[in-house]
C-alpha cells in the first residue's frame, strides 16, 4: 500500500512463492486467482516462480492442470490463457511433510537449485489449517530455509485464525518468534485487502474536515456490522469449535474498529500505523465477567428462509454437535479508555444466515442540542450518520437534515452518497492482490503485528470466558433470514439507541 499517488507501482524483486496447502480451497479460490491478476497487471517480477508443496507425491504437470482448472473456476476476470500459461509454466511441485524431516531437506535442495538460478528471495505462504502453522515453521527453520542473508529475504505469510484465545495466540507468537523475526512474519487479515477498508485511513487522515469532530464531543456512538447471508454450510467442524466471536471479531471487526479509533500516526509507514492501531485495541476497556455478559449477546440460527434458500437449524449442520452451544451471531458493546473516545460506545455485531450481506461502519453524530424549528422536536430530526460502506455498496454516505421545499419549514433527512464505482473503474479482484504484492515488496503496513493480534484477543477474552462460564445459558436463538436475535436489539435499545437496518439501502 504505497503512499505515493503519482508513482508507478514498484516492481518486486525476483522471488519464489512457496505455497503450503497448494491443493486446498484457499489456494484455489483466492491465492491463484490473485497471482493471476497480478500477472495480468504486470506486477510479478522477472524470475518469479511458484513452488507448490504437497502432502502426497504429485507431478508438476498434474499440479499445473489442477491450478489451471481452479483458476477457470474462481477467476475474478476473464482468463487470458497466454498469461495463465506463463504463470503456471513456472510452477513446480515438491512433496514435503513437517513430520518427515528428510522431506524438508528435499524441499531445501529444490529451493537451493532455484536460488542458484538467481532467485534467492523466498515467500512461504501457509495456506493450511492453523494446527500446521507451527510444525511447518519449525521444519522450515530446521532446514535453514528461514535464515536471511545479506542478499536475500525470507518471509512467512500466515492466514487466520491466529490462535484461538489470548494464551494460544501468545504461545504461537512466542514459538514463531523463536524461529523468525517479526519483520519476516506477515499475518494476513483479508479485510485489510479490501479497498474500502484501506480507504478508512485515507478518508480520516487525508481530509482535514473530519478530524476535528472525530471524538467524544461530537460522536454519539459507532456501529460496526458484518452480516452475512451464508450459513455454516460445509465448514461445520471448523465452525463449531470456533463460533462467530473468534471467527470474526478479534480480526475482521477489530480491523475496522482500530482504523476508526486509532490516533493519527505521525507518518504513513508500517511502524507508525501499526503502533497506533495496536494502541487503539489495547485501550479497549477490559470487562468483568458480569459486564461482559450484560454487554454481549450470542445467538444461534434455527431453520428459516434466507433469500430463496431454505436453511436448516445450525445444530443439524454436518459435523456440528446436535447439542452445540456455539454462537453463529455475536453482538457486543465496547468502550475505549482514552480521551478521544471515553463514553462513546462501539456496538459490534456479526452473524451468519441473516437477511442481508452488509459490512459497514456507521458513525452516529450527536443530535443538534435543541430544535429551533417550531413543531420539530430534536428527537424527530433525522439522525446524522456517516456510513462507510464496505459491502454491498462500496462508498461513503453522509446523512443530514434538510428543508423540504415549500412555504413552511418542514424538515426531512437526506443523504450525500459517494460510490466507488461512480468514480473509479476497478477490475474485480479477490482482495488478496494487494496483500501478496505488499509481501513481495516487503511492505507490512496491511498485516497484523504480534502485539495487535494479542490486543485483539485480550479484548474478547472476557467475553469468551464469561460465555464459557455461562455454558448454554443466554444463547439466543434467531430464525435464519432475520436480522438476528431480539436480545441484540435490546442490547442497544437499553441505551436509547437503535441498530441500523441491515437490509436497507
Ligand atoms: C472469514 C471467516 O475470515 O471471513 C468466514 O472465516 C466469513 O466465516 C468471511 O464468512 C467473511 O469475509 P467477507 O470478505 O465475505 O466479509
Amino acid at each position: 500500500m504505497s503512499s505515493d499517488s503519482t508513482a508507478k507501482p514498484k516492481m518486486p524483486e525476483p522471488c519464489c512463492f512457496v505455497i503450503f496447502g497448494v491443493t486446498g480451497d484457499l489456494a484455489h479460490r483466492l491465492v491463484t486467482p490473485a497471482l493471476y491478476n497480478l500477472a495480468e497487471a504486470g506486477l510479478l517480477p522477472d524470475g518469479f516462480c511458484v513452488v507448490g508443496v504437497t502432502r502426497t507425491e504429485m507431478q508438476s504437470q498434474n499440479l499445473h492442470r489442477d491450478l489451471m482448472k481452479g483458476l477457470h473456476q474462481y477467476a475474478t476476470r476473464p482468463v487470458d490463457d497466454t498469461v495463465a500459461r506463463r504463470l503456471f509454466d513456472c510452477v513446480t511441485s515438491v512433496h514435503a511433510d513437517p513430520g518427515d524431516p528428510a522431506s524438508f531437506d528435499r524441499l531445501k535442495d529444490h529451493l537451493d537449485a532455484i536460488a542458484r538460478r538467481g532467485v534467492g528471495n523466498m515467500l512461504f505462504y501457509l495456506a493450511v489449517p492453523p494446527a500446521a502453522f507451527k510444525p511447518i515453521c519449525e521444519a522450515l527453520g530446521r532446514a535453514g530455509l528461514l535464515d536471511e542473508d545479506a542478499g536475500s529475504w525470507r518471509r512467512l505469510v500466515i492466514e487466520k485464525p491466529f490462535g484461538t484465545d489470548l494464551q494460544s495466540a501468545r504461545e504461537l507468537n512466542r514459538d514463531l518468534l523463536k524461529i523468525v523475526q517479526e519483520h519476516q512474519i506477515y499475518r494476513i487479515d483479508h479485510y485489510l485487502g479490501k479497498e474500502t477498508v484501506q480507504n478508512i485511513l485515507v478518508f480520516r487522515f487525508a481530509n482535514g474536515m473530519f478530524e476535528p469532530i472525530w471524538n467524544r464531543n461530537h460522536i454519539d456512538h459507532v456501529q460496526i456490522t458484518v452480516s452475512e447471508m451464508i450459513d455454516v454450510g460445509r465448514r461445520g467442524s471448523f465452525y463449531d469449535s470456533t463460533g462467530a466471536m473468534r471467527d470474526m471479531v478479534p480480526n475482521h471487526l477489530f480491523q475496522l474498529m482500530s482504523l476508526v479509533a486509532m490516533e493519527p500516526p505521525s507518518r504513513f509507514d508500517a511502524h507508525s500505523v501499526r503502533t497506533e492501531k495496536s494502541e487503539a485495541l489495547a485501550s479497549i476497556q477490559t470487562q468483568t465477567p458480569d459486564e461482559a455478559l450484560r454487554n454481549s449477546v450470542r445467538g444461534q440460527y434455527v431453520a428459516g428462509r434466507v433469500g430463496d434458500r431454505q436453511i436448516g437449524d445450525y445444530r443439524n449442520t454436518p459435523e456440528v454437535d446436535p447439542l452445540s452451544n456455539t454462537e453463529t451471531y455475536a453482538a457486543m458493546k465496547l468502550t475505549i479508555d482514552n480521551w478521544r473516545w471515553a463514553g462513546v460506545p462501539f456496538y459490534l455485531r456479526t452473524g451468519k444466515a441473516l437477511s442481508a450481506k452488509r459490512t459497514e461502519v456507521a458513525i452516529r453524530f450527536k443530535q443538534a442540542p435543541f430544535s429551533m424549528f417550531r413543531g420539530t422536536e430534536v428527537e424527530r430530526l433525522s439522525r446524522n450518520y456517516l456510513v462507510i460502506g464496505i459491502e454491498p455498496t462500496e462508498g461513503i454516505t453522509l446523512q443530514f437534515n434538510t428543508k423540504m421545499p415549500g412555504p413552511t419549514v418542514a424538515i426531512d433527512g437526506v443523504e450525500m452518497k459517494f460510490k466507488y464505482k461512480d468514480y473509479f473503474k476497478v477490475a474485480p479482484s479477490t482482495g488478496y492482490e494487494t496483500l501478496i504484492y505488499d509481501c513481495m515488496i516487503g511492505d507490512n503496513i496491511l498485516f497484523q503485528r504480534a502485539d495487535s493480534v494479542e490486543a485483539g484477543w485480550q479484548a474478547v477474552q472476557p467475553f469468551i470466558e464469561a460465555w464459557r462460564g455461562a455454558e448454554g445459558q443466554g444463547l439466543a436463538l434467531y430464525r435464519a433470514g432475520t436480522d438476528g436475535p431480539r436480545e441484540a436489539h435490546e442490547l442497544i435499545e437499553r441505551d436509547g439507541r437503535h441498530w441500523r437496518r441491515i437490509d436497507g439501502e
